[in-house]
């Protein structure tokens, strides 16, 4: 665990025969939000250091930007621990997960959207994520300047603890049809990412980004 930007805690895997980082983020803000819930075995490893880090505040959030292990899996984990914590996601992310017996608050969006509650400030973008390009999320939080990529600005290697320097404007031009094989989904979405201005990119996997101007 470390903190990887303000009050932003980075938890992280790293797998060598993929070299292949795998991230997960609490924002320590109040109210507190969970970037991404982790696997299952992610999420029982990285409890008890968030429980230390709230100490008696509880998690109120678990940002879901798509149905996939990394992103979804610990989920249950968490609502043992804070039973009131509520998942944000997309609509369709909202009715995968009720399929999948996940049975907890969800708060859904859509781009566009946003989401006010105390020091949080939450902005949401339309996701075409794989695996079929459905309608994921990601979002950027304006106080503190974070945007949450999940598996956009992806790179290999140990990313843990590592943070670059880059601009923002070539992160979001270099999101390849390899992420989004559709052209005109890739251009909606590089449209919409462009109306956000980031200080600092908390990636589901790879390298952070402290955003240049
Ligand atoms: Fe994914
Ligand atoms: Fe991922």
């Amino acid at each position: 665990m470390k903190e990887i930007y303000k009050n932003l805690y980075q938890f992280s895997v790293y797998i060598p025969p993929m070299d292949f980082t795998i991230h997960q983020y609490l924002l320590a803000s109040d109210p507190a939000i969970l970037f991404a819930a982790g696997t299952v075995q992610q999420a029982e490893t990285v409890l008890p250091e968030i429980q230390k880090i709230l100490g008696d505040r509880g998690l109120k959030y678990i940002f879901i930007s798509h149905n996939e292990s990394d992103e979804m899996g610990g989920i249950p984990v968490f609502q043992r621990a804070y039973p009131n914590v509520s998942v944000i996601c997309s609509q369709l992310t909202a009715r995968e997960l009720s399929g999948l017996g996940i049975n907890i608050d969800m708060i859904v969006k859509n781009g566009e959207e946003n989401l006010k509650d105390g020091e949080l400030n939450l902005k949401f973008a339309n996701y075409p994520s794989e695996v079929h390009l459905q309608n994921g999320l990601v979002c950027i939080e304006e106080s503190s300047g974070i945007f949450y990529s999940a598996d956009l600005m992806l790179r290999y290697g140990n990313g843990v603890g590592n943070t670059i320097k880059s601009k923002w404007e070539d992160e979001v031009g270099n999101i390849s049809e390899e992420r989004v094989p559709n052209k005109r989904k890739l251009e909606n979405l590089k449209t919409d990412l462009l109306n956000f201005a980031p200080c600092f990119v908390a990636v589901g996997h790879g390298y952070c980004i402290e955003c240049e101007v």
